[in-house]
């Protein structure tokens, strides 16, 4: 059903996790995918960073998936935490979107569809994690604001993942912790990588031809708001 032949895509975090598993996706549908990471890439934080990936592009993009971001596993009241891990979280997860979005965003073809990732932080927050929790609610303002920027020639959406089962989360998942974990999502499981990769390339897709400013929660229930 779904066929992406002849996309040019760009998966940001594409080497791990979510990232990776969306190039396979969008590789399986038949686009032709660069996989951006930091070792081949750079630091998207780092205005320099994202000018470069628009350099190595050239030519335009009809699918660009803004998915990298960090999660500081150790949980830390707001009353101590330090202005660096605070500017570093919303350094790697938002500032670095922008640079993205503004790099890469006028090199989108007609057509083309955007989609970033977010969290169940963004909806819900997250105690001890608030470093986070802003930025992800960033990314859902951030595709709103986008999606009718660059509407109609441009769709912007966003996924927004719970749990899943990648190198960021592995910590909380040690010993009894995925089990505890597990027993607060629905459907009883923590996400496969693929099971968020899934709904990314459905909104890539043609099938999501009249979606556009939609946050679309993967989260196995944990979290249910529209
Ligand atoms: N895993 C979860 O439970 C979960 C839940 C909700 C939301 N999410 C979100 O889903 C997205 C993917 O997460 P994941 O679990 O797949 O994480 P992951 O396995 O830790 O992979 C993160 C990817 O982002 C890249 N990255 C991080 N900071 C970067 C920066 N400043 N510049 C360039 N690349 C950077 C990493 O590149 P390197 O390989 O070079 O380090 C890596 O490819 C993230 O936005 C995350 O916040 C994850």
């Amino acid at each position: 059903m779904i066929s992406l032949a002849g996309k040019r895509a760009l998966v940001t975090g594409g080497t791990r996790g979510i990232g990776k598993a969306t190039v396979e996706l969008l590789r399986a549908a038949g686009a032709d995918v660069l996989a951006v990471g930091r070792a081949s890439h750079g630091d998207l934080a780092d205005p320099t960073g994202a000018e470069a990936l628009g350099r190595a592009v050239g030519g335009s993009l009809d699918i660009l998936v803004v998915n990298h971001g960090v999660w500081e596993a150790e949980g830390v009241a707001l009353e101590r935490m330090t202005d660096a891990q605070w500017r570093s979280t919303l350094s790697q997860n938002l500032d670095s979107v922008f640079h993205v979005l503004r790099v890469l965003g006028p090199r989108m073809a007609d057509g083309g569809a955007i989609v970033l990732v977010a969290s169940t932080a963004a909806q819900r927050g997250e105690a001890f994690h608030a470093d986070y929790a802003a930025s992800k609610g960033a990314i859902v303002a951030l595709t709103k604001s986008l999606a009718v920027e660059m509407a109609p020639r441009v769709r912007v959406n966003c996924v927004a993942p719970g749990w899943a089962d990648t190198e960021m989360a592995a910590r909380p998942y040690a010993g009894a912790g995925r089990a505890a974990i597990e027993a607060t999502i629905p459907l009883g499981r923590v996400a496969t990588a693929e099971d968020v990769a899934g709904p990314i390339v459905f909104l890539c897709s043609n099938l999501a031809r009249h979606i556009t400013g939609e946050i679309l929660n993967v989260n196995g229930g944990s979290v249910l708001c529209g």
